[in-house]
């Protein structure tokens, strides 16, 4: 293979330009050739290339977001783009692809190699966490820290002013960076959407929290959580106890700034795994890791299965929180 084409479709994450640099340059050690993909499968369509040498990738590991861009694309759910989108690569004579995103860019992938001979190799971006057949996508781990910041800095003010706050932070569908923020910050309760929580017992909670002495809580809540967002549970809260409370909602903050070390090792190492898997002729196959060791996980396995954080963790929040 002499030239592969690299690019990020989703939403971003930290560590993805980690990623990104790691797939360059390993393959240029390789001898290949590398040409960035702008804003993901649309300027796969629209034949929006850049080719990328060892120096264009140069500081930027350190940074959020994506230098190549990102954007979510329509087109490409029908034959016609995904056609389009094919002709562009073969004109610029591009052999195989690294695609980095979550499961909506590797179902893409998958109709696309099967449709069209190119190869693609998946590394997971995403700070949700919510990638079956891997135990951390990029981007979690930033986006967990983040969190988890903002919780120690909201836990000051709150035992200050004897005060309930509910802190809302992303997920979608999956609720393993409020589980993991929440564990990790001491907070009294977390809702996730995996999980139905009772509200009154939990509201009965903060309250014979109080009688124990306790005169601050810290609730944290995933966005998709069920029971509504921050906001609507809140509400319930005072309805059922009464007690003053406060609600910050996180939102895009924890997608942006520099990456964790465990994001940027993540990244370099996917990205590598990613260069290796094309060059050894593979396709179809998501970079993962598991136990610490890099694994490479078929992309049928992974939509067809939920990846669901640990459950047990919300018993150890209540136990915590005695
Ligand atoms: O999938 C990552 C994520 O950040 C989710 O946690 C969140 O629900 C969603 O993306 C937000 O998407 P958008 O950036 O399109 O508003």
């Amino acid at each position: 293979m002499k030239r592969i084409g690299l690019f990020c479709s989703g939403g971003d994450a930290p560590g993805m330009n980690a990623a990104i640099r790691a797939v360059a340059r390993a393959a240029i050690f390789h001898g290949m050739e590398v040409v960035g993909i702008m804003r993901g499968y649309k300027g796969m369509i629209a034949g929006s290339f850049r080719p990328l040498d060892a120096r264009s990738v140069s500081g930027i590991i350190s940074h959020g977001g994506t230098i190549l861009r990102t954007a979510r694309c329509p087109e490409f759910l029908s034959y016609k783009g995904r056609k389009k989108a094919f002709e562009q690569l073969r004109k610029a004579g591009i052999e195989g692809l690294v695609a980095i995103g979550g499961d909506g860019t590797f179902r893409g992938a998958h109709r696309f190699t099967s449709e069209f001979d190119i190869p693609v190799i998946g590394i997971t971006g995403s700070i949700d966490n919510d990638c079956f057949g891997t135990d951390y996508t990029l981007g979690f781990d930033t986006a967990v820290n983040i969190a988890l910041d903002a919780i120690d800095r909201l836990r000051d003010t709150a035992a200050s002013h004897d005060r309930i706050f509910f802190v809302e932070v992303m997920g979608r569908r999956s609720g393993a960076i409020a589980l993991w923020s929440g564990l990790a910050g001491g907070a009294e309760a977390v809702f996730i959407p995996e999980s139905r929580e009772n509200l009154r017992a939990v509201a009965r909670e903060l309250v014979e929290g109080r009688r124990r002495g306790k005169t601050s809580a810290i609730v944290v809540v995933a966005e998709g959580e069920e029971a509504g967002g921050a906001f609507e549970i809140a509400r319930k809260f005072k309805g059922l106890t009464g007690l003053d409370y406060r609600v910050t909602i996180l939102g895009h903050i924890q997608r942006g700034g520099s990456p964790t070390a465990f994001d940027r090792i993540l990244g370099t190492r996917s990205g590598v795994a990613a260069v290796e898997a094309l060059r050894r002729g593979k396709k179809n196959l998501m970079v993962g890791v598991r136990d610490g060791k890099m694994v490479l996980v078929p992309f049928s396995r992974m939509w067809n299965r939920r990846k669901v954080p640990d459950l047990g963790w919300l018993g150890l929040v209540k136990m915590m929180s005695v």
